[in-house]
């Protein structure tokens, strides 16, 4: 399958192109293309706090309005989606006008809200699956199925060739049976629940529940000063001493993306451990995006939307990511959006 995923090429904003409303503050030399205020913005939930002022908004779709210096492939009025650099830039997805640092087209047959739901879900849950070195015949549980990032996981495992076990709420509990995984509730049992499922102990388990952040441990493990005192008091309970005993007891078949508190104690494996220096580090897979632009074209891939907001009411949105009970992608749309 070919794959348009296109990736940080230098650039400038196209001098034939309007620069109204174009953020100031980030440096345009390092963002490809711009889509303008026909766009969607699906609204990912736990950012990670840093300095302000800032963007908000990751994933983003619409259509190119500016294209940079040396940018080949793309021309203005073509559909895409990607990210934009909410972490470097003042203006980010959340804005009329966003300058994204990767993108892929989108065909005519996939709507840009649909499409808008795609890049984050998708890297982080290949990325996770990756780090977990998920191959066909293992049995892989993903914990918090329902979450955005977990519904992808699911498919991606599936499309691996895993046998895929998740635990979800009631929300999507039935469409990713109807994709091939064994589900059960999340919460007290589980352990056993998902033993029974899958006959016996999972090989791999990946944790994509929402959890509260908690920054400052993760810049803590990041830099390797968590100390040993706090590995020395495991958890008996709670989901991750659950998702361990489910692994047969070993907390290195176990990766979470959220819950780095209990997998410091556990023993278990979390995404920012391995941004350590020295330790092995998950390149970004930003560079499937493609591929699933065309999964989900084709219907054979989708990560599903909650609901969407018009552009400024983005505060609700944001109250509603952040309660952990979205049910789906939450997506922005300024006024004139476009499918
Ligand atoms: N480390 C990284 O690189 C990285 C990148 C992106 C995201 N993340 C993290 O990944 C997690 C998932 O993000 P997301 O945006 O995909 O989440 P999300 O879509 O906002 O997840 C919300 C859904 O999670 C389910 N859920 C809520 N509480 C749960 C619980 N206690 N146990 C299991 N499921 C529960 C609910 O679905 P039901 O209907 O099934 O109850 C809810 O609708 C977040 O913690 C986020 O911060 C990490």
């Amino acid at each position: 399958m070919p794959c348009p995923t296109n990736h940080r090429r230098p650039c400038e904003r196209s001098a034939s192109t309007s620069t109204a409303n174009l953020p100031t503050s980030c440096d345009s030399s390092a963002r490809p293309c711009r889509v303008g205020p026909r766009a969607a913005f699906a609204w990912p939930r736990g950012l990670f706090p840093g300095q302000l002022p800032r963007g908000v908004g990751l994933d983003v779709a619409g259509i190119v309005d500016a294209i940079g210096q040396g940018v080949g492939g793309l021309a203005i009025g073509d559909r895409v989606v990607g990210s934009a650099d909410f972490a470097g830039c003042t203006s980010a997805g959340a804005s009329e006008f966003a300058s994204l640092d990767h993108w892929a087209r989108v065909p005519a047959n996939l709507d840009l809200v649909q499409a808008a739901a795609l890049p984050m879900a998708v890297e982080t849950a290949y990325r996770h699956l990756d780090l977990l070195r998920v191959t066909a015949g293992q049995s892989v549980l993903v914990h918090g199925a329902g979450s955005a990032v977990g519904f992808a996981a699911v498919q991606i495992a599936l499309l691996r060739g895993a046998r895929v076990i998740a635990t979800a709420g009631e929300t999507y509990a039935e469409r990713l049976r109807a994709k091939g995984a064994l589900v059960t509730s999340y919460g007290e049992g589980m352990a056993e629940r998902i033993q029974k499922l899958a006959a016996g102990p999972v090989d791999l388990a990946l944790d994509t529940a929402p959890v509260p952040a908690d920054p400052e441990l993760v810049h803590r493990l990041i830099r390797g000063s968590v100390k040993r005192s706090e590995q020395d008091t495991a958890p008996t309970s709670g989901p991750l001493a659950d998702l361990v005993r489910a692994a047969g007891g070993d907390p290195r078949r176990v990766v979470t993306l959220g819950d780095v508190k209990s997998a410091t104690r556990l023993g278990a494996r979390t995404s920012f451990d391995l941004l350590r220096g020295g330790v092995e580090s998950p390149r970004t897979r930003s560079d499937v995006l493609g591929e699933f632009v065309l999964r989900a074209a084709d219907g054979t891939f989708t990560v599903p939307i909650a609901r969407t907001f018009a552009l400024e009411d983005w505060r609700a949105a944001l109250d509603v990511s952040q309660s952990g009970r979205a049910r789906g992608k939450l997506v922005l749309l300024p006024s004139g959006a476009a499918a």
